[in-house]
């Protein structure tokens, strides 16, 4: 029996049933999942039983994973093997952290509008988040969709967007949250890198925006037009009419194409409810300035 395509928005969204992601894939399934994904960016796979080896095998079939940057973090304790991002609210111990937790702090970056990894030099093409357990409210993902959005662009703005780059760093994001108190060896483990703001998908041709909150200025602008047009393009991107809010289930694997979504966390009781839940993460295979042939000096 072939998987079964369930569309939850007509060309953004899609469940994927009669599939058990815990076993070897089918070439044929695999096929479908990959042409899927190419047509939607998000798919849903409900009630999936992974063991953490389970979730990375599937990952694996979409490229080479990434490793967590929680390495670079001075006070990392790691809960699960390090090819995940661990998106819980738990300690080493499995307890909620605490109110004052470094991680709690870097964490509430994932509710500001972002893609994975854009600033790293290479990004992430597509993220795997698995829900292990769930607050009984809040706590949901929204995912917008950048093709959508590009198309819908006036055509002058479609023209003036067309070959910029702006400089990621995970450092602007953090500091819109006032979160600035970084080691010198933290920051340069991370410095700023380039990234288109428009990109062509190659496996549907559909052209895409390209943003996140860890962008900053843009090449050749001055810094303030550069941050003013980052905020308008987010702000247009984000409109109702291009946003799906998945609302999770135990034991949902959400994957997403960072290349043409950006997705955020809403709030939830963080200091009540365990939302334990991770991330295995897909790297682009070559920084999207160097995809469009686009050279750029280190900044
Ligand atoms: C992520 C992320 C948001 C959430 O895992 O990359 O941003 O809702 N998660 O946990
Ligand atoms: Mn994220």
């Amino acid at each position: 029996m072939a998987i079964t395509v369930c569309p939850v928005t007509p060309s953004f969204a899609a469940e994927i049933g009669d599939v058990d992601l815990s076993l070897p894939l089918k070439p044929s399934d695999l096929a479908d999942i990959k042409d899927a994904f190419a047509a939607y960016a998000v798919l849903i796979f409900p009630d999936q039983q992974l063991s953490q080896d389970q979730h990375l095998d599937f990952a694996r079939h979409f490229g080479p994973l990434e490793t967590t940057i929680a390495l670079h973090r001075k006070d990392a304790r790691l809960r699960v093997r390090k090819e995940f991002a661990d998106v819980s609210n738990l300690d080493h111990n499995n307890e909620v952290w605490g109110k004052e937790s470094r991680q709690r702090m870097f964490q509430l970056g994932n509710r500001l509008w972002h893609t994975d990894s854009s600033f790293k030099r290479l990004p992430a093409l597509a993220s795997l988040l698995y829900a292990r357990s769930i607050p009984p409210i809040g706590g949901h993902t929204e995912f917008a969709d950048e093709r959508a959005a590009y198309d819908a662009l006036p055509e002058a703005m479609k023209r003036r967007v067309e070959s910029l780059v702006a400089e990621h760093s995970i450092f602007n994001s953090r500091a819109k949250l006032g979160f600035t108190n970084f080691s010198d060896e933290e920051r340069a483990g991370m410095p700023p890198v380039p990234q288109v703001l428009v990109r062509t998908i190659p496996e549907s041709g559909r052209k895409s925006l390209y943003l996140a909150s860890h962008a900053g200025r843009i090449f050749g602008m001055s810094e303030q037009d550069g941050r003013a047009l980052i905020d308008e393009l987010v702000a247009h991107a984000t409109q109702r009419q291009f946003v799906y809010t998945h609302r999770w289930r135990v034991h949902d694997l959400v994957i997403w194409d960072n290349r043409c979504t950006m997705h955020r966390g809403t709030d939830f009781d963080d200091l009540r409810w365990k939302r334990d839940m991770q991330r295995a993460t897909v790297c682009d295979v070559a920084n999207s300035c160097e995809q469009a042939g686009i050279r750029i000096e280190a900044a």
